[in-house]
């Protein structure tokens, strides 16, 4: 299936009831566009911000504790106070490149409401004092960068982008960047990279991060989509209102894309922080519980480089502590639900591969690694593993991402060993991704590994290669 086939047939925005703060506009067949824009309040987020200075703006932000959507989770505000004072120019870029396995909110929003998106990422401009930002969208996303060039035209020509914006002192020009496809690109220091030219690798960091040294060697704050789109609601409603969404460490709305076995899948704007993923995967407002007549197995709870969650941690709400804590992550806003016919060997080779084709190819533990274990567990599914193949495929984790990995005998006194935050031998967390769905399913699930290489004493020697 082509790309463009698949994103036409991905599930879409579900609009259940709940607070609207960065979807408002999405039951709009014309929400794309200038004219339902500034029907609905658009820009005024923009207009009230050069109403108060830039440093009462970035006060807003920072009270709001707008937390970055992009994957860690860092406050917006906190990190915009990173750049050195004095040093110009400086940039903004905003990370449109999602292509973390499950998600696909960012898309929704650049498809849906791009000017929103225009005007956060003015209102951000504003705030950090700066006249460049690049809007760096991921390469198959062709509705998205269709309509955010249009909408950048519609804007230019409103006066809305451009020198003097809206008869005021701010002069900004955003430039439409698309990327060409590649998932490593959405790490930041990659993405810099490839605006500047080069290939898209990702950076050493530490000792130096973006938002010091980044786009050309100058600061740049780089923000995720859902991140940027929250400002215009946030500064038109202020931050205390923001806080009143959500939980207090969690503030406001979070998008959350759910895919997979449930009734209803699709993209949610849920309360960020006091929503439980039972709620979300079983409400009726929500995805409406498992298929008919299945029953929930496993589910990823935050993008493909998530640990594994499953039926005991439903209750859990959708914050980043009690998640880490319990040993997975938010991550990118993805959910990915597995029912009871899912084969864990299977599931955990679709995304490893994926890591493994995704590797930049800069640090050994990761480009050798990802592919090691893509090869060891296709064998493993194709039912000609070999008797260590389980010890293998841990061994080449714990050289990406230090363990202790459980061990058969910690299993089987029921000890959890797996690590969370995962350590990394690697130059960015590509390579620990890879690590997530081997150590989740070999700690749950081991006994389908090795039903699977039991099955291939059955095979004549000869026909299993080396
Ligand atoms: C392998 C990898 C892929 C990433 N992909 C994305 C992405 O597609 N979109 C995104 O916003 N952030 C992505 N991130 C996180 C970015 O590096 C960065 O933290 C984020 O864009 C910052 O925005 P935020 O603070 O608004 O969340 C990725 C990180 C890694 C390590
Ligand atoms: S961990 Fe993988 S993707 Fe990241 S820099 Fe190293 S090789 Fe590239």
């Amino acid at each position: 299936m082509g790309v463009n086939s698949y994103l036409a047939h991905a599930p879409g925005y579900v609009d259940n009831e709940g607070p609207k703060i960065v979807t408002g506009r999405f039951v709009h067949e014309d929400s794309h566009t200038l004219a339902r824009s500034l029907a609905t309040g658009g820009y005024d987020g923009l207009k009230r911000a050069l109403e108060q200075s830039p440093t009462s703006i970035h006060d807003i932000v920072r009270d709001a504790t707008l937390l970055g959507r992009g994957g860690a989770g860092f406050p917006a505000g906190v990190k915009w106070g990173f750049c050195p004072p004095g040093v110009w120019p400086r940039y903004l870029v905003v990370n449109g490149d999602e292509s973390e396995p499950g998600t696909y909110k960012d898309r929704l929003l650049m498809q849906r409401d791009p000017h929103q998106l225009i005007e956060g990422s003015l209102i951000a401009c504003y705030a950090l004092g700066l006249s460049q930002c690049f809007l760096y969208v991921r390469g198959e996303m062709a509705l998205a960068q269709e309509r955010i060039a249009i909408a950048l035209n519609e804007a230019y020509d409103a006066g809305l982008v451009g020198t003097n914006i809206l008869g005021t002192d701010l002069s900004v020009d955003i430039v439409l960047h698309w990327g060409a496809g590649a998932y490593i690109v959405g790490e930041e220091t990659a993405l810099i990279e490839s605006l500047e030219g080069n290939r898209g690798m990702p950076r050493l960091k530490p000792p130096f991060f973006p938002a010091a040294i980044g786009l050309y060697g100058k600061p740049t704050i780089v923000n995720n989509v859902e991140t940027l789109a929250n400002l215009p609601w946030i500064i038109n409603n202020g931050a205390a209102a923001y806080k009143a969404f959500g939980s207090e460490t969690s503030p406001g709305t979070r998008m959350f894309a759910v895919s997979g076995h449930v009734k209803r899948p699709g993209v949610y704007e849920v309360e960020h922080g006091t929503t439980t993923f039972r709620e979300l995967l079983y409400g009726d407002n929500y995805c409406q519980g498992i298929r008919a007549g299945h029953e929930l197995k496993m589910f990823i709870p935050g993008g493909g480089s998530a640990p594994w969650f499953f039926p005991e941690q439903l209750d859990l709400p959708l914050e980043a502590r009690p998640v880490g804590a319990a040993g997975s992550m938010l991550g990118s806003g993805a959910i990915v639900v597995m029912d009871e016919t899912t084969d864990a060997v299977k599931a955990c080779l679709r995304v490893v591969r994926f890591f493994a084709r995704e590797s930049c190819g800069k640090c050994t533990p990761c480009r050798e690694g990802t592919s090691w274990e893509e090869t060891i567990l296709q064998r493993i599914h194709d039912g000609l593993g070999r008797p260590g193949d389980i010890d293998m495929l841990l061994d080449i984790a714990d050289n990406i991402s230090p363990g202790p990995y459980p061990t058969a005998a910690d299993e089987a006194n029921g000890l959890d060993a797996v690590p969370f935050p995962p350590k990394q031998t690697t130059i960015c967390p590509l390579g620990p991704s890879s690590v997530a769905p081997i150590t989740s399913a070999i700690r749950r699930f081991r006994h389908e590994f090795e039903a699977k290489i039991t099955a291939r004493e059955l095979i004549p020697v000869e026909a299993t290669g080396p």
